[in-house]
């Protein structure tokens, strides 16, 4: 076996391409997603790798499940942690028209929780041979590359996890732990929608390069799923 990854958001988009890669490739994939029940296409992605891909419950959104979860893996090591769970944000997003609610919900999806999901699975990752934390970030949290302005509520979000995942470089250095901001490339997915100019295979193939090729130096910055670097 390769190595175990606990991917958040695999039943659809991004998630389902990288836990089907990972299985592929002789992974053990820890694929979460909210309703199990409800994930027909990460089921026939099970059936078709045997063994490889375990369905696990988990709304990111929900502290209490990410601890139970974390209890139920104690002792496993993950090496792998990805943070790819992430919400739009909805429509009302612009200057005089955001929705509060809306904006808070998208802080404990987009950037809560990933932090929660390290602390939750810190000795598991700390434990095994590969030592990263990959969480989702975004070119449109990027200050320097803002040009457009705009999207306020998912924009803030990924500008704020980019912070998380770079505190969680420095605090978890020590330990050996490599903590990498992700940015997909605009993607053909719900969320990219029909426009995307990059498909979720090929998105979840760069990913998978990057994470592969990742060094200490690399650990608290920003890489899109071609490797390159960008600004924050
Ligand atoms: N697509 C792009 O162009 C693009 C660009 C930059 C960054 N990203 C980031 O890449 C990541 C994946 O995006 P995507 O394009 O694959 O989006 P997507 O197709 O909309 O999929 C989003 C995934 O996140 C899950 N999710 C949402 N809220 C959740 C919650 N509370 N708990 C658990 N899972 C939850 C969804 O599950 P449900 O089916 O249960 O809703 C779904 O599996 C996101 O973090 C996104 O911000 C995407």
């Amino acid at each position: 076996m390769n190595g175990t990854i606990l991917i958040t958001g695999a039943n659809r988009g991004i998630g389902l391409e990288l836990a089907t890669r990972y299985a592929a490739d002789g992974w053990r994939v820890l694929a979460c997603c909210r309703q199990p029940e409800n994930a027909l296409e990460l089921q026939i992605r099970q059936e078709r790798n045997p063994g490889k891909i375990s369905i696990q419950t988990l709304d990111v959104s929900d502290e209490e499940g990410i601890r139970a979860l974390a209890r139920q893996w104690k002792g496993e090591p993950i090496d792998i942690l990805f943070n790819n769970a992430g919400v739009r944000g909805g429509e009302l997003q612009d200057l005089g028209n955001v929705d509060v609610e809306t904006w808070l919900q998208t802080f404990r999806v987009n950037t809560i929780a990933p932090l929660q999901m390290a602390a939750a699975f810190l000795e598991n990752v700390a434990g095994s041979r590969r030592r990263i934390i990959a969480t989702m970030g975004s070119v449109m949290g990027s200050i320097a590359e803002n040009s457009s302005g705009g999207q306020y509520i998912y924009r803030s979000s990924k500008a704020a996890v980019h912070m998380v995942g770079h505190c969680l470089a420095r605090d978890l250095r020590a330990r050996g732990i490599i903590s990498v901001l992700l940015h997909p490339g605009w993607v053909k997915t719900d969320m990219g929608g029909p426009n995307a100019t990059v498909s979720p295979m090929e998105s979840a193939a760069g990913l998978q390069r990057v994470l592969a090729n990742l060094r200490m130096e690399d650990s608290g910055r920003l890489f899109d799923f071609q490797g390159n670097e960008l600004p924050w």
